[in-house]
């Protein structure tokens, strides 16, 4: 990607001004720049812009970031385009990508590259066999559609293959999952006679296959491993192919199968994507808050299907933010969304998408139905199974809905709801509930999201079993250090972690405190010292509890140390005394 040197010299050389003032007549008053907000529709101005703080902000609708931010938001850019934009209109050339993602894409780039081949390779394949295109003919699909989703046919071969891969022999063919080795080390095709899917990453790369049976047989679907290429609960099958429509309607269907997704394209409903075959995880639904504002998950009506939407929804609850809703719409049980849209047709499926059950509806629905409300009893478990709920939701709103709705539900008032289960009631004046003993202070959180926030790469440093992940900084940090983990932030800015995590629940804490940041003349060398002071008071305190825990035990007659715990304490209390004082 692109240094984050490059972002700060790009940023300090353009003046945000000139920028938004290409899309948007600005007006000044004062120190800053006046206009009616772009991102939403107002008579006022409250759009403005600071020259100094090279930050755009409307306090009618919070949209606000850097230059960068404003191209993105305003033109749709994606991060890469908005700084290669905003360097030609300096004339300034965009470095090559960082040593490491260099290295990272280097080792990929010959396995995607054998993807693809083996892609267009079932692709010719099809047209050769008129059993695979009856297949597809049978099920309703005409050519346009099975080209739009490059669907393929693998053939009925032990080494059809070998047919573009000469090298048979290549480790890369069974690294990336097409070749399969048996124990006698002999090698043959994961996919012999069936139907092939590919599966393509956000950048329309192949990075693995779903091959169904024609007709009857077991497995119905074959999927390809995960590889280094490809992590299922982290895909999304027709992503690419979706967002154009997902960005229209500012809907997006998930569906379970691939045959929907294509299925439902083939009616003209464009905007669907399948989780593939897995439950849906939190990943997924910050992938897909991103893309839209609406999230409709669309399971089969049967018991398989409840289960997976329950999943689903509590893969939501911690990435929901009050601007944006996730809704359940389940089909009649003998109907799957593929064949629902062939009986009956695409306006009766999107009517469906337009009214879908709820979360809150559906959360309340299920816990209710575990629960006899006719007894205190029940009413009390309501409560009881409500609660980590609650505590999750991570829009504040709907939280206070869900509350009002569940003391309704349990006979109890919105304050004794919210006391039970140490929810911080929003009135003031009230009695702070018990809070969890914290070790880390939120100014400390701050501190690490800060120098976080200025080199995303430092978070794979953070020790996140102390950082709680309840509270909104701490759950941020999590956020973060989970995409530097999976290299989407990979020698990434500032500015692109803002970007990363428009649209999220994260945006809030993360945007405010990257003006903070961005205000501040930042000092690398002093900055990772800050860092490092934190970091150290962390380890410290950890020691520190640790030590006072096996203290305490060692004081009490009843339960005295092991052996172990008393070398533990031994060795915890001179890496204490030998440690510098900081
Ligand atoms: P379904 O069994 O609902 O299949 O599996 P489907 O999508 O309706 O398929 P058709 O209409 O019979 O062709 C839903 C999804 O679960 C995964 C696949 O991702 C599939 O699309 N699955 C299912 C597997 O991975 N393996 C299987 O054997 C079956
Ligand atoms: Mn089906």
């Amino acid at each position: 990607m692109i240094p984050e040197s490059f972002i700060q010299e790009l940023l300090a050389r353009v003046d945000i001004v000139d920028v938004i003032e290409r899309y948007v007549p600005l007006k000044k008053g004062g120190a800053n720049y006046q206009a009616c907000c772009p991102f939403h529709s107002e008579k006022t101005p409250s759009f403005t812009v600071s020259p100094s703080k090279q930050f755009y902000h409307c306090f009618g609708c919070g949209a606000h970031g850097s230059a960068l931010g404003f191209l993105m938001q305003y033109s749709g850019l994606g991060f890469i385009e908005a700084v290669e934009d905003l360097a030609n209109s300096v004339g300034m050339q965009v470095p090559r990508v960082s040593e490491r993602v260099q290295s990272d894409r280097a080792r990929k780039a010959p396995l995607t590259e054998l993807m693809l081949r083996a892609a267009r390779f079932y692709k010719e394949q099809l047209k050769a066999s008129p059993k695979a295109i009856d297949y597809l003919k049978g099920r309703g699909l005409t050519g346009e559609v099975a080209a739009k989703f490059g669907l393929g046919y693998a053939p009925d071969d032990w080494q059809g293959l070998q047919a573009v891969f000469p090298d048979y022999n290549d480790a890369a063919l069974v690294e990336c999952g097409l070749v399969i080795e048996n124990d006698q080390g002999r090698r043959y095709d994961r996919f012999r006679d069936r139907i092939m899917f590919p599966i393509l990453d956000q950048r329309g790369n192949v990075i693995g296959f779903g091959g169904r049976v024609i007709g009857q047989g077991e497995p119905k679907y074959l999927n390809s491993p995960e590889t280094p290429l490809f992590e299922k609960g982290r895909e999304l099958y027709g992503l690419v192919q979706a967002r154009q429509p997902i960005r229209d309607d500012d809907v997006v269907i998930v569906v379970e199968g691939y045959m929907d997704v294509v299925a439902l394209a083939q009616h003209g409903v464009g905007n669907a994507v399948a989780t593939l075959g897995t439950a849906t995880t939190p990943n997924h639904l910050h992938k897909l808050l991103r893309q839209a504002s609406n999230v409709v998950f669309c399971f089969d009506g049967d018991a398989a299907g409840r289960r997976a939407a329950w999943r689903a929804l509590e893969a939501s609850l911690d990435q929901l933010a009050d601007d944006k809703s996730v809704g359940f719409l389940f089909l009649p049980p003998e109907h799957d969304p593929d064949s629902f849209v062939r009986a009956e047709g695409a306006e009766a499926y999107r009517a469906l998408v337009r009214h879908p059950t709820t979360l809150t509806e559906f959360l309340l629905r299920e816990l209710k139905a575990g629960v006899d409300l006719a007894t205190a009893e029940g009413r009390a478990r309501l409560v009881h199974e409500a609660k980590p709920h609650l505590l999750k939701l991570s829009a504040t709103v709907l939280r206070v809905q869900l509350t009002k709705a569940v003391a309704e539900a349990a006979a109890l008032t919105q304050a004794e709801v919210e006391a039970q289960c140490g929810l911080k009631p929003l009135a003031r004046g009230r009695a702070a509930p018990p809070q969890r003993r914290r070790t880390i202070e939120i100014s400390q959180l701050k501190t690490l999201l800060k120098a976080v926030l200025h080199r995303p790469e430092r978070a794979a440093r953070l020790p996140l079993e102390q950082i709680d992940a309840e509270s909104p900084h701490g759950s941020a940090l999590h956020a973060i250090a989970d995409a530097v983990e999976h290299g989407e932030l990979a020698g990434g800015s500032m500015g692109l972690l803002i970007e990363y995590f428009r649209g999220s629940s994260h945006e809030q804490v993360i945007g405010a405190l990257a003006a903070d940041a961005a205000n501040e003349e930042a000092d690398a060398g002093e900055d990772e010292a800050v860092f490092e002071d934190v970091l150290e008071q962390l380890r410290k305190a950890e020691l520190s509890a640790r030590i006072g825990e096996l203290n305490a035990k060692a004081g009490n007659q009843a339960a005295s140390l092991s052996p172990e715990e008393k070398a533990e304490l031994l060795r915890l209390l001179a890496a204490k005394t030998h440690r510098p004082a900081g």
